[in-house]
Order: structure tokens, then C-alpha cells, then sequence
């Protein structure tokens, strides 16, 4: 390539098709769209710096001169692989361990005696954490379970953790956190369940990273949803949030149909179901209000 065709940007030369690659209106509008149909996400127009710096950091990846050639690649390739790679790097991630702590509460003091009231022996309980993000939400139940459920010895527990970005759940394996992931936790509970690996970071035990099961859901999508059924609690934190009004209600009758009869669901603290659906029972603890999918009983 000439120096004609290269451009100087920060005294350094760079393809010209680099330098130039913008995001029209148009395209964001488009762009939009297509990932709104295939996540749930909906990008309004105060997201656009965000969207466009990733959008041209994954054209410069791919090797596209423009969004337009792009955008065409991103919808037909038959992998999805691309179409993953900017769900990685366009979800909010943040997440904390024992956020919302009030529902851990709820969980240990009102759910499960509820839950267990109607199970057989042998029976197992199964808890749901999606989106679980990088692991600290689905952790911090196994935690909880552990340390303030008097019954634990008596139940086999069984903690699903899902998220769409693939990422996340790679990170959420390793269980590795930093210092601003564990700060709510008392130091006591540091000590007993992870180890300090040096620079800041804390490793989960073997035994709880054992104790989680990650996997790749995307929540709006029905025919992956069908795959889990059973579930006597769901946590569903911080995703309706950025959903819009048609999304919210898929994702919350795909949960609903997840769910055993009379097994609850709680949403983070600016998520409300009434806005969303009559679908689920409020049911109003001391320590939190969450959603119970009617008991046949109540119909
Ligand atoms: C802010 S985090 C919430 C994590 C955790 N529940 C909490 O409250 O701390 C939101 C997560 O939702 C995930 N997400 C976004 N769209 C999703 C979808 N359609 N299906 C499943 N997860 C999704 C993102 O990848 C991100 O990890």
C-alpha cells in the first residue's frame, strides 16, 4: 500500500479505510434493530458513543472497510461467531458479591421453608442465577445456603448459572474477583471461601466453583429457554433494565414457564413485575418483595 492510501493520525501512519470509518445515523438505527432482536437490548440514542466505539473497533477486527460491508457479513455468517463477539462486548457487566443482600435473606428465611414444605425427601431443590454475569450472584447464593440455611444438609441443591455473554461465564469459571467484587463480604466469610492469589485478586474455592453450573442462555429466546424447566427460584437481577416493555414480558413468561408452581422470583431493586405482567403473585416479606408463580391451588 502507497503512503497515498495511508493516513497520519497521532504521527502515525494507519490504513485510510481505519481512519475513516464512521457510523451514519442510519447504520446505528439498523445496528440497533438487528441487536435488539437478537438479545433484548435496547440501545437508545445516550448509548451511542458506546455502540459506535465497538462497532468500529469490530469492523477494524474483521477486517471490513465500513459498517455497510460489515453488517452484511455480521447477519449471514452461519456461525453466529461475530454476532457473539459484540454481545461480549456490548452487555454491562457490573456485578458484586452479595448485592441486594435482602433477597439472600428472603431466600433462607421464607422461600425455602416454603419450598421444602411441599418437597418429598430426595427431592431436589434447583435455583436459577440469570444473568449471573461474572459468577459473584450465583456464588454469593452457594454462600448464603452454606453459611444461614439451617436445612442444608437435609437438601440437594442444584445452582444453574447463565448469562449470553460468553465471556463472562469463561471469567465467572475461574472465579477470580478483585478486591471491589468481595468489599460487601464480611472478612470471615473471605477467609473461609476463597483464596488470596496475590495483586488484589481472590480465588473462589474449589468447592463452590464445583458447586455452580454455567451455561450460554440468551432469556428472550423461547426454544433456548425450553431446555430449563424445574426451577424453584430464580434470580433475575439487573437485566430487565435494559429491555424494553415487548423483550421484558418474552423474558418474563420464558422464566414462568421455567419455574415449578409456586416457586419465586426475585428482580432487582428498580425492576417491577407489575409493570411487566399479572403473571406472577406478589408476596410481601419482612425482608423483600418477590413473584411466586401460582400454586395449582390458587388458579
Ligand atoms: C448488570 S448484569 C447483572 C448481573 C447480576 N444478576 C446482578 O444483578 O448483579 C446484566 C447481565 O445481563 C446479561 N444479559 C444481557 N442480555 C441478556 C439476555 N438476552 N439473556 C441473558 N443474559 C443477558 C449481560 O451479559 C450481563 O452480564
Amino acid at each position: 500500500m502507497s503512503k497515498k492510501e495511508q493516513l497520519m493520525v497521532n504521527d502515525k501512519y494507519v490504513l485510510k479505510n481505519e481512519a475513516d470509518i464512521t457510523i451514519s445515523d442510519d447504520d446505528f438505527d439498523k445496528f440497533r434493530e438487528y441487536f435488539y432482536r437478537k438479545t433484548g437490548i435496547m440501545f437508545d440514542q445516550s448509548k451511542r458513543y458506546f455502540v459506535d466505539r465497538r462497532l468500529i473497533e469490530r469492523i477494524k477486527a474483521t477486517g471490513h472497510n465500513g459498517f455497510k460491508s460489515y453488517f452484511i457479513f455480521l447477519r449471514f455468517e452461519s456461525s453466529g461467531k461475530e454476532l457473539q463477539n459484540l454481545i461480549n462486548i456490548l452487555t454491562v457487566n457490573e456485578t458484586y458479591f452479595f448485592r441486594e443482600e435482602y433477597q439472600f435473606k428472603c431466600m433462607v428465611n421464607r422461600m425455602l421453608p416454603e419450598i421444602i414444605s411441599r418437597k418429598r425427601s430426595g427431592d431436589i431443590i434447583r435455583i436459577w442465577s440469570v444473568p449471573a454475569a461474572t459468577g459473584e450472584e450465583p456464588y454469593s447464593i452457594a454462600i448464603y445456603l452454606l453459611e444461614y440455611w439451617k436445612d442444608i444438609d437435609k437438601w440437594d441443591v442444584e445452582i444453574i448459572a447463565s448469562d449470553i455473554d460468553t465471556n463472562v461465564l469463561e471469567n465467572a469459571k475461574k472465579g477470580i474477583y478483585a478486591e471491589r467484587s468481595v468489599q460487601n463480604l464480611p472478612r470471615s466469610i473471605i477467609q473461609k471461601y476463597f483464596k488470596f492469589i496475590g495483586n488484589g485478586y481472590y480465588q473462589i474455592c474449589d468447592e463452590l466453583r464445583n458447586s455452580v453450573e454455567f451455561t450460554r442462555v440468551n432469556i428472550i429466546d423461547t426454544k433456548e429457554t425450553k431446555r430449563y424447566r424445574g426451577f424453584d427460584i430464580v434470580f433475575c437481577r439487573n437485566l430487565l433494565i435494559y429491555f424494553d416493555d415487548l423483550s421484558r414480558k418474552i423474558a418474563v413468561e420464558n422464566l414462568f414457564d421455567s419455574m415449578n408452581p409456586g416457586g419465586f422470583i426475585c428482580l432487582g431493586h428498580s425492576e417491577s413485575m407489575s409493570r411487566i405482567s399479572p403473571i406472577f403473585k406478589i408476596r410481601k416479606f419482612p425482608e423483600a418483595i418477590v413473584y411466586q408463580k401460582p400454586l395449582e391451588d390458587d388458579k
